[in-house]
């Protein structure tokens, strides 16, 4: 019996560090599972299937007996098999209409073309040698006794599982073109009946034809049908409504792989239809897949699917980030407790000499491992891999290292955040376009997830448990772009509100430490930041960038707070902190990463969750924090410190906007804002005019991030605001100051 892929009950026992701020008394020991028990991308099976595609298709000849064989030999749980029907009426397994492709109809019958399957007796089939076409095509796999396999009868194939699969192996067929052949569910129904199959839970049948899958029903009302999609058949059809009527009659879906989101899965469980994609071939999609929740896979290869149903094995890809010149936080996550092993190297092939660390996935962080890697070179790209010590898969990434210290190094940083958001959920086209620009890191800029908001990781918000917030890491980490950024380059994540609740104030808010637990468990964040929860800290490119990564949430006085010499966003630990960092970077660039903005009033009146207070839109609005931002900018243009850019994302448009806080015709500070990537979008406003703002570009109402280039050779620094396909929408040089 497969392990069911969601984990196992386990023993947690929740501690809190006593640093934080709002530490709150430990909960007492919980048993929890690691999943939420709402969330949709989970399977709604007990045993998540091995569907056997043709047989074991890759290592044998498509629909013989030998082909069959192999798929019960590598423990698939069903062999699938297409029919057709001979002109004599009889079901044969056969995936074509016609003999030409997997048999040697044309040199048996040269003059029978186009060899369709109903123009020839069984007979007549029955003289076909229906494997040595493999051997020819695949003379890597050839074996002697593929040779002259015939074309199995639909009774041959049901007797030869029932035999070897020992009763343990199930049935999967598919009524293949049924209008050209009329009469074949009765058929079929027959030959399920003659061989005592009928009633047994281990056999599905699947159409794409709803016409005879509704035939079936009428002839069997008991047995299991499942309703196969290509994505032309969903073209314009609203899924939740698809979905609804499919289940009057079927009890899952056999979807083209590529249609399987989030967004798919809910609208199939909601309704209690399994979902079994195809043909699902390689182990990163087989586990991408799992991922979603489905509930099988068609594979030609079921062996590299049981040994994922079977073992532990990383199941939402991996990511690094929190690199220096010479570290790195690398990233991975299990499905189940299992030893870890990450491995690095500068050579892709791994044959040079690398370091391996290995860590312990375990429930209390949802399986999620990090391992710091040190001793690395500085300004060198690393190759790192990971897998479950009892599985053989394994999941690769890279990122570069940092420049050394003194170095002026060019530097591309993408820059993004608002993902998951009012109805918005992966996948997200902006992670493909920025993980095509090849960065040399991503700023993920706060709202990672949406905890409070509705997805089908959480269909019933706001996130309460950890198993809720962990659900949203695990949804938005099946977008194959978000993976394939993580996996390219280093990720520098920053928290904000959503990641806990709608502008929350951490100390006053209960849910902060879990929501802190759960954005630690899914980032490659360094003990540097999360040590007493500081998240604050300043990562150097050499002498190009300092990034002074705030903590805008932990430490902040509630929004509704009257602002005033007491009233802190930051805290006056991080402020101090934030200050010096400026004061003493000799870098070209002073990057500070804010999860809020300076001048966008956000938040609501009487409630402003940035540092404006919006007076221009609410006058006399008490709140905000403009006392503190003051301090900050008072402190830039006194200390002339130059090249400070302030990156956010949380306005859901893009906005780049100079600063001359001081009124005397001079740019002091820059504010560079992008997003969302995957939430509301709206058109930018009015800028609240406290710090002198002026805009030099706003548009709203499209999904984009922000590109932020620095080449110290022409002492320029350019930001590109991108579209999700990439295209640029507005770029600019800034000259640099000396
Ligand atoms: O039956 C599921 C899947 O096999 C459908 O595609 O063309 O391989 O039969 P096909
Ligand atoms: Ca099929």
């Amino acid at each position: 019996m497969k392990k069911s892929l969601v984990a196992g009950i386990a023993c947690l026992s929740l501690s809190l560090s006593s640093a934080a701020p709002w530490a709150v008394l430990a909960a007492p020991h919980q048993t929890v599972a690691t999943d939420n028990g709402q969330s949709t991308l989970q399977p709604i099976t007990s045993d998540v299937a091995v569907i056997a595609h043709r047989g074991a298709s890759a290592y044998g000849p498509e629909h013989t007996l030998a082909a069959y064989k192999e798929a019960i030999k590598m423990k698939a749980d069903y062999v699938e098999f297409d029919l057709q029907m001979t002109k004599d009426g009889q079901l044969i397994a056969m995936h074509d209409e016609t003999l030409a492709r997997t048999t040697n109809a044309k040199e048996l019958y040269p003059d029978r073309a186009p060899w369709r399957v109903k123009d020839f007796t069984m007979d007549e089939i029955k003289r076909l040698d229906a494997g040595s076409w493999f051997n020819a095509a695949y003379p890597e796999l050839a074996k002697k006794e593929y040779i002259g396999q015939h074309v199995p009868t639909l009774d041959e194939a049901i007797q030869f599982v029932k035999k070897h699969g020992n009763g343990k192996v199930g049935l999967y067929m598919e009524t293949k073109a049924p209008d050209v052949y009329p009469g074949m569910e009765e058929k079929l129904i027959e030959i399920l009946q003659k061989n005592k199959v009928l009633d047994s839970k281990n056999l599905f049948l699947e159409s794409f034809s709803e016409d005879s899958l509704r035939k079936l029903k009428t002839l069997a009302p008991n047995v299991k049908l499942i309703q196969l999609y290509t994505g032309a058949m969903l073209k314009g059809k609203d899924v939740y409504q698809e979905f609804k009527r499919v289940a009057d009659y079927a009890s899952g879906i056999g979807p083209s792989k590529e249609l399987v989101v989030p967004k798919f899965m809910e609208a199939a469980h909601q309704n209690q239809l399994l979902v079994h994609p195809w043909t699902v071939n390689s182990q990163d999609d087989l586990a991408s897949l799992l991922s979603l929740g489905v509930d099988g896979e068609f594979t030609n290869n079921p062996d590299k699917m049981v040994e994922l149903t079977d073992k532990p094995f990383i199941s939402h890809g991996v990511a690094s980030g929190d690199v220096t010149d010479t570290s790195a936080i690398l990233w991975a996550r299990t499905n189940d407790a299992a030893n870890v092993q990450f491995e690095i190297s500068t050579d892709s092939s791994f044959k040079e000499p690398f370091i391996v660390k290995t860590v312990h996935a375990e429930a209390e962080n949802d399986f999620a491992v990090k391992a710091k890697m040190d001793g690395l070179k500085p300004d060198t790209t690393y190759f790192y891999r990971a897998h479950a010590v009892s599985s053989s898969y394994t999941v690769n990434g890279s990122f570069k290292t940092a420049p050394a210290e003194n170095s002026l190094k060019p530097l591309t940083m993408v820059w993004g955040g608002d993902t998951g958001g009012q109805g918005e959920i992966p996948p997200y086209n902006s992670f493909k376009a920025m993980s095509a620009l090849n960065p040399d890191f991503f700023l993920f800029s706060g709202d990672t997830i949406y905890a409070d908001n509705k997805t089908p990781a959480v269909p019933n918000p706001p996130s309460q448990s950890v198993q809720d917030f962990w659900a949203k890491y695990k949804e938005n980490r099946t977008d194959a772009g978000l993976r394939s950024l993580l996996q390219k380059t280093a990720t520098f994540s920053i928290w904000d509100d959503h990641e806990v609740t709608n502008d929350f104030s951490g100390p006053s808010q209960p849910l902060t430490p879990t929501g802190l637990r759960a954005f630690e468990d899914y980032w490659p964040i360094s003990n540097e930041r999360s040590s007493a929860d500081k998240l604050y800290h300043t990562y150097s490119w050499g002498n190009t960038l300092d990034m002074m990564i705030l903590n805008n949430r932990g430490y902040r006085a509630p929004n509704t707070q009257a602002d005033g010499a007491d009233k802190t966003m930051l805290g006056g630990e991080q402020l101090e902190w934030l200050k010096k960092q400026l004061l003493e970077s000799d870098a070209k660039i002073k990057l500070v990463a804010t999860s809020v903005p300076i001048s966008v009033p956000t938040g609501k009146a009487n409630a402003r969750d940035g540092w404006a207070n919006g007076n221009q839109v609410n006058p006399n609005d008490p709140t905000g924090y403009e006392n503190e931002f003051k301090k900050i900018s008072d402190f830039i243009v006194e200390k002339g410190i130059k090249n400070v850019f302030f990156v956010t994302t949380d306005v859901h448009f893009a906005q780049v906007i100079k600063y001359d806080a001081n009124h005397d015709g001079k740019t002091d500070y820059h504010e560079l804002i992008s997003g969302p990537i995957g939430a509301v979008k709206i058109n930018p406003g009015t800028l609240d005019p406290t710090f002198s703002p002026e805009s030099m570009y706003a548009e709203g109402n499209f999904f984009n991030f922000g590109v932020f280039k620095v080449d110290p050779t022409t002492n320029k620094a350019t930001v590109e605001i991108r579209d999700e396909n990439g295209k640029i929408h507005f770029n600019y040089d800034f000259q640099l100051e000396d």
